[in-house]
Order: structure tokens, then C-alpha cells, then sequence
């Protein structure tokens, strides 16, 4: 791969929010988890991320508290959206757009690392699937959303049941919403400029 091919990787990615219903293939999920995500950099190689990865029916199951976190974002989205916006948005929350596969991205924080450092390490992970997706042909939406609900989302997943939740250790950190894309939207615009200071 060139420079150039690299730099163009990064700038074509971008959030899909409709998908077609074709469900994805455990080896293509399988190649991004062990070739992209487990490849990123974590505070002290800890390598905290931990996934959940939800299909079929579960997923299905996982739209009524999708549905649950919009009634949480939706006042703020309707002072910022323009209307056509707001209700795609709000359609997406609704059927999260199609997408077959829903990945839950945890971190598993401890005392030997910063907290700051294990949510960051984490990331770096999820954003090595967003550039995967790219590669494979899918596309993919990182969500903050399921934050909204947060112990919903754990105990759907069956989260609260493991020994590291019990002791404190397992936050939810995003969802990632996975599946070959159905709409091509406009990149979203970038600030190119007041973002660095250069000290020298
Ligand atoms: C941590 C994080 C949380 C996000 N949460 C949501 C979300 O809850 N819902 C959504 O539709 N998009 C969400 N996004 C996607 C952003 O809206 C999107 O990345 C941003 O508008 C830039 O667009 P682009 O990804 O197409 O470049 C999130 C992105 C990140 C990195």
C-alpha cells in the first residue's frame, strides 16, 4: 500500500446509518477482530477491549432499547439537526438502519492502568474496525448512544453476570453498528485548521 493509498483509506471512511439486510460472514468479523482490533496500541499492551458481538434475533431484540436511548438524545439532536436530518436520525435509532451485526466495545479497566489510558486503548481498537470495515466493504457507525442506557445494555448482554463487572471493572464504552452500506452520504465536513499548536 502507498502513502497515498493510506491517507485516502482514512478519508474515505465514513459513518453509514443504512444497511442492506445481508448478513455479514463470521471469517470477514472474525479477520477484522484478529488482523485490525486486536493490532491497536493499548497503555501497557493490556490489551483491555473486550467485544460483544450481537446477531439474529438477540439483535432484533436489541432495537426497543435503541429505541429507548433516542428518547434520551432526541431533544438535544433537535435543537442541532436541521427536521430532514432529525427524523433520519431518528429512523435510524429505530431500526439502527438494518445493520446485522451490532458490536458492544467494552474496556476492562484495573488498578494497573489509568483510567484514561484503558478508555483511550480501547479506541484505538474501535477505530481499527472502522478502517477495517472499509477495506472489507461494509460500513459501519461507531454509537455513543447505548451510553444512554447503559445498564440496560449490560444487563441484555448478560455483562453483569461476569466476575470483572461484579468487581467494578467492565464499562460499556460504544457500540458499533456493522453491515454492507445502502446509501453513499456526503463525508462530513472537516475543521483542517485551529486544532494544532505548534511549539517549537
Ligand atoms: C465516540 C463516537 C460516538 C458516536 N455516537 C454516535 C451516535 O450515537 N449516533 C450516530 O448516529 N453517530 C454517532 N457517531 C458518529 C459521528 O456522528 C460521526 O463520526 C461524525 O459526525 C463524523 O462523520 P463521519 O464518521 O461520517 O466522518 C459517533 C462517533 C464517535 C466517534
Amino acid at each position: 500500500m502507498t502513502s497515498q493509498e493510506f491517507y485516502e483509506l482514512v478519508q474515505s471512511r465514513k459513518s453509514i446509518r443504512k444497511f442492506k439486510k445481508d448478513p455479514v460472514p463470521r471469517e470477514v468479523l472474525e479477520r477484522m477482530f484478529q488482523q485490525a482490533a486486536f493490532h491497536a496500541p493499548s497503555g501497557k499492551n493490556r490489551q483491555n477491549w473486550r467485544f460483544f458481538v450481537v446477531q439474529g434475533q438477540k439483535r432484533d431484540e436489541y432495537l426497543k432499547y435503541s429505541q429507548k436511548s433516542w428518547l434520551s438524545i432526541k431533544d438535544v439532536l433537535q435543537k442541532r439537526l436541521k427536521p430532514s436530518l432529525y427524523d433520519f436520525t431518528e429512523r435510524f435509532f429505530f431500526t439502527l438502519g438494518d445493520a446485522p451485526v451490532l458490536v458492544f466495545c467494552y474496556s476492562h479497566n484495573d488498578n494497573e492502568e489509568r483510567y484514561h489510558t484503558s478508555i483511550g486503548s480501547v479506541y484505538m481498537a474501535v477505530q481499527n474496525i472502522n478502517l477495517a470495515c472499509q477495506v472489507e466493504g461494509l460500513g459501519c457507525c461507531t454509537m455513543g448512544a447505548p451510553l444512554e442506557i447503559k445498564e440496560d445494555v449490560d444487563k441484555f448482554l448478560g455483562v453483569t453476570e461476569l466476575p470483572e463487572y461484579k468487581k467494578g471493572e467492565l464499562e460499556l464504552l460504544c457500540g458499533i453498528v456493522i453491515g454492507y452500506p445502502d446509501h453513499n452520504p456526503p463525508k462530513a465536513p472537516r475543521q483542517l485548521e485551529n486544532r494544532i499548536t505548534w511549539i517549537d
